[in-house]
């Protein structure tokens, strides 16, 4: 049976600044690169998406997908405290008039895990005045926001607390984490600089603004209720009760994992994980946006990611039908979702990896060549019918 979407869902693909774009000499990520040579692989080029962006839009716009999810990089626009770039300003505004000329819908986050040095060398989100920082950056981002309607402040804040969270305390001289966990104060912190930046970008700009929430699909175990309840409040529900007053939230799901009495339950090794290490799950999706509903209430929903790391391209399609079957099972259920952006479109720097590949997109790294995959077309066709 032939079951449909509703009018003018956005069908996009998502990317993210520093995994796409090249040379982001000024952020924390690219710090800690160089700390960690032979540890982690390196960003370096990248995709040079920097340049060539336009390129990366175009596969999007001709496979029929309408919508381009990417970020605008803190360290690029405000290298040192308070100096902007008018330049880098610029650069991205020129992103945002390249997405209208293709006739893509531009969701633009504006913090996709990066910040500048500086931001870090002076606490970070601990810093008493973090959010106050932040909202100035808000702000003059804002100035380049004309026409956009979709603006994400910050991309998986409980992911940004746990990774922080980690190198708060091996700085304090302990290992890295066996099992990484939010640090709540963090997210409290970035909860702060949330409900600080939304009423700014809510008041200069035209566009529904809300953040995008790592949702990992929880699932409890008989007898461990009480754990399930302490863990999914600091891994997902206290970053979406802060959605409540927005004007959508994202949902990013790409796996589940059950609770018990001792916590999460790793990843089970098992043929079928992704490349990423993780269970097999196009299910997570739907348990995901419902997940939210029940904790956010009646706001707009859009998938802002949702994807697998693979290199059979056939797994992808696979995948992705499974979790957009369940998109439209939700749907049918009267839950308000206004769009699917898939994650990836291009198999970009995946924070420290470069091997778990998401794209719809292949890229040549040497000679930046894209090579659009099967998916793309795959998931280009079902944006057009707008029906599956
Ligand atoms: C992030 C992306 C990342 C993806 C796959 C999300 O956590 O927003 O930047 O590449 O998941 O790990």
């Amino acid at each position: 049976m032939t079951r449909h979407f509703p009018d003018s869902f956005l069908w996009g693909a998502a990317t993210a600044a520093h995994q796409v774009e090249g040379n982001n000499l000024n952020n924390d990520w690219w710090q800690l690169e160089q700390l960690a040579v032979g540890y982690i692989d390196a960003s370096g080029d990248a995709l040079d998406s920097y340049h060539r962006y336009r390129e990366d839009m175009q596969l999007l716009a001709d496979s029929g997908l309408n919508t381009y999810r990417f970020s605008i990089e803190w360290a690029r626009i405000e290298p040192l405290p308070g100096q902007f770039s008018r330049a880098e300003l610029g650069h991205y505004r020129r992103m945002i008039e390249t997405a209208f000329e293709l006739g893509l819908t531009p969701v633009v986050t504006l913090h996709h895990f990066t910040h500048p040095i500086w931001f870090g060398e002076r606490g970070g989100w601990l810093a008493e005045d973090a959010a106050e920082l932040f909202v100035r950056y808000v702000q003059q981002a804002c100035t380049i926001l004309d026409d956009v309607k979709w603006v994400c402040t910050i991309n998986e804040p409980n992911v940004v607390a746990m990774n922080h969270g980690a190198a708060r305390i091996m700085a304090a001289g302990h290992p890295y984490p066996s099992t990484p966990w939010p640090d709540p104060e963090i997210g409290r912190a970035l909860i702060a600089a949330h409900k600080a930046a939304a009423p700014v970008v809510r008041e200069l700009t035209d566009a529904r603004v809300g953040w995008t929430v790592a949702n990992q699909a929880f699932t409890v175990t008989p007898g461990a209720e009480d754990k399930f309840a302490e863990v999914v409040e600091e891994w997902e529900d206290m970053y979406l009760v802060a959605a409540r007053e927005d004007d959508f939230v994202g949902v990013q799901s790409y796996t589940s994992q059950p609770i018990d009495k001792d916590g999460v339950v790793p990843h089970p090794e098992n043929p079928n994980n992704t490349l990423m290490g993780w269970a097999y799950r196009p299910d997570a999706l739907e348990t995901a946006i419902r997940h939210t509903r029940a904790i956010v209430g009646d706001v707009p929903i859009v998938v802002t990611e949702n994807g697998i790391a693979t290199n059979d391209d056939e797994r992808r399609i696979e995948y992705t039908a499974e979790a957009l079957a369940g998109v439209l099972d939700a749907l049918e259920d009267g839950i308000d979702i206004r769009g699917y952006i898939h994650w990836s479109l291009l198999d970009n720097f995946e924070w420290g990896r470069w091997h778990p590949t998401f794209g719809l997109v292949a890229v040549d790294r040497e000679t930046f060549e894209r090579t659009p995959k099967p998916s793309l077309a795959w998931l280009g066709e079902i944006a057009r019918d707008n029906r599956m």
